[in-house]
């Protein structure tokens, strides 16, 4: 069974048991700013985990492109992979945690003939207020697996989510395939990361929403959220428990080998990872920048350059590279063929810019290293960091692992401190991210999501009423927003757009917010974006006597402060789909 067969069994699993499939989301959510990546099969169904009904019913099955960032120091081992794709199934408040757990058995038994005596599970062990769960362990000995290999554990291992700061979280179960390696001691057991016990499902059984405030508010009908790792599945099938060793890396791996000239297998796989999730990136609208999603996709690339250099692969070469995953992945992802051409123009970009600095910045580093070995610190200093940072563009994660490798850490404390205080003088107001994790909540965001509506607004006056949204992605830095056109927009037509927005923000036009039905918002004119993601109240957004939208929020209280709209680019992302970025300047 191969990577496209799994996926199809899977779904028609879930599809006998009564789930309807539903297609898989771009690896950057659209319209969310609380997340940078879809992280887990959950992401895009937020809001249905938290009790809006789904237009397609209560049990869904899909398979979701994933990107953990979190995980990036454990890439180079057997399993861990930045971008990875995950198979999920769902309840939305119908069956719970006897029936979840008798269907992903019977998968994994019938459909894909495991051994059964190779599984091993976890379940959540309970705390002060939260109950230890038998009901899970019950159902897992009802289904099959012996009490010696049901393992109850604490929050740390068996409690999941929520996805960012806030949302629906539980307690969960966790499937291991034990991969007949030693035990590494007698402790031994599936919470160990020895290698012996390969996780691939997580079955999470959905019973609070985490707010604001921290406290967990028990939901009103629980949910099970699941995801089944396709690599990692894959990789068991073929018998190789080594998720690289599989047709969907094997190919690009052997490619690395041959053209380099040292031997290690960690870079190897460290270059394979970043470069297929930098892939992924860039097909959904991901560019190298200094922030958010862009600064993780820079971080990814250039510490993929600083591998192939320490195995003596020309970074030059890194275009075979992409071409032989092109080929690896075309048939599972079609998205990546099709935009063969953008994917290597940008990566080759990121190179060039990189090589400029980086040799100088080796020849920085081992000077600095040198003298702060001989000064017997333990730590670079943070000046030194930030100086590797701004002038030759070493993102301060790859300069700790430069210093790793050669005994010595970062203050990383400091190099923080400078960095702010560099970009309080240099970019008042505009707050860059350095975690993987929340997206920026500024104002000047707030700013952009506002200049969505008036640009939303301003395409349908000036080419017509089908420019309506077709997608949106915002940073503190520009807006991105695709919108339906059959053609080019002329430079003519984007100036009016560009005028008509700057008129409404000169106007200074009060903006204000409606609860309202679904029916009364339409009643109003208010443009119905994404309608099925909407419950019974909606809120609409009024900007003046402009725009009118159905929208989460948030928004400015009046445009007269946002600055001065600028469109950069306008090009098409698909047939009959067009894209402009633009900044508020
Ligand atoms: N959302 C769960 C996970 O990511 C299934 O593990």
């Amino acid at each position: 069974m191969n990577a496209i067969e799994l996926r199809r069994k899977y779904i028609e699993f879930f599809e006998k048991h009564g789930h309807k499939a539903i297609p898989s989301a771009p690896v950057v959510p659209e319209n969310d700013p609380t997340v940078l990546f879809t992280t887990a099969g959950m992401h895009p169904l937020v809001p249905y985990l938290l009790g809006e009904p789904h237009p397609q019913g209560k049990r869904l099955t899909d398979y979701q492109k994933c990107i953990r960032t979190g995980d990036i120091d454990s890439v180079g081992d057997a399993s861990h992979l930045t971008f990875f794709e995950m198979m999920g199934n769902w309840s939305l408040g119908d069956y719970f945690k006897k029936e979840s757990i008798a269907m992903s058995y019977e998968f994994l038994k019938d459909v894909l003939g495991f051994d059964m005596n190779k599984i091993s599970v976890t379940v959540f062990a309970g705390e002060e207020g939260i109950p230890r769960d038998e009901e899970a362990a019950e159902a897992w000995q009802n289904a099959g697996i012996p009490k010696e290999r049901i393992f109850y554990c604490s929050r740390e291992h068996n409690w999941w989510g929520p996805a960012g700061e806030t949302g629906p979280c539980g307690p969960d179960t966790e499937i291991f395939f034990d991969t007949g390696k030693e035990k590494c001691s007698e402790h031994c057991d599936p919470t160990c990361s020895c290698g012996k016990y390969l996780e691939i499902w997580n079955n999470v059984f959905m019973q609070y929403n985490k707010k604001q405030d921290g406290t967990l508010e028990p939901l009103k009908a629980p949910n099970v959220d699941t995801g089944l790792g396709l690599e990692r599945v894959i990789s068991l099938l073929e018998g190789k428990n080594n998720v690289y060793e599989t047709e969907l890396f094997e190919e690009v791996i052997a490619k690395i080998r041959e053209l380099s000239k040292v031997e290690n297998i960690q870079s190897y796989r460290i270059i394979a990872d970043h470069l297929r999730a930098s892939m992924f990136m860039i097909v959904d609208g991901v560019r190298p920048s200094n922030v958010e999603q862009g600064y993780v996709l820079r971080r990814l690339l250039r510490r993929t350059i600083r591998h192939m250099r320490k195995i003596e692969l020309d970074p030059n070469n890194i275009g075979i590279l992409v071409n032989t995953f092109v080929g690896v992945l075309s048939e599972m992802y079609p998205e990546i063929p099709a935009n063969k051409e953008i994917l290597v123009s940008v990566i080759e970009e990121e190179k060039t810019k990189f090589l400029k600095t980086l040799e100088q910045g080796e020849k920085e580093f081992s000077k600095n290293l040198e003298k702060a070995k001989s000064a017997g610190q333990s730590k670079l200093d943070g000046q030194v960091v930030f100086r590797l940072y701004d002038t030759f563009g070493f993102p301060p994660e790859m300069t700790a692992e430069l210093a790793e490798e050669n005994g010595i850490s970062i203050d990383m404390k400091e190099f923080e401190e400078l960095f702010k205080k560099h970009q309080e003088l240099s970019r008042a107001g505009s707050e860059a991210k350095f975690k993987g994790g929340l997206a920026d909540h500024s104002e000047k965001t707030t700013a952009y999501h506002t200049a969505t509506h008036l640009l939303h607004k301003a395409l349908q006056v000036v080419l017509g009423p089908h420019a309506t949204q077709k997608g949106s992605n915002l940073t503190a830095e520009r807006l991105r927003f695709d919108f339906a056109n059959p053609q080019k927009v002329t430079p003519e037509e984007l100036k009016q757009v560009e005028d008509l927005v700057n008129e409404q923000i000169q106007r200074d036009l009060v903006v204000t917010c409606e609860e309202m039905t679904l029916e009364e918002a339409k009643a109003a004119g208010a443009t119905g974006l994404f309608e099925n993601k909407y419950g019974d109240k909606v809120k609409v957004y009024t900007i003046g006597d402009f725009s009118k939208e159905i929208c989460g929020g948030p928004h400015v209280e009046r445009t007269g402060n946002m600055g001065h709209f600028r469109i950069t680019k306008e090009e098409g992302v698909a047939a009959g789909v067009r894209r402009i970025k633009a900044v508020l300047e």
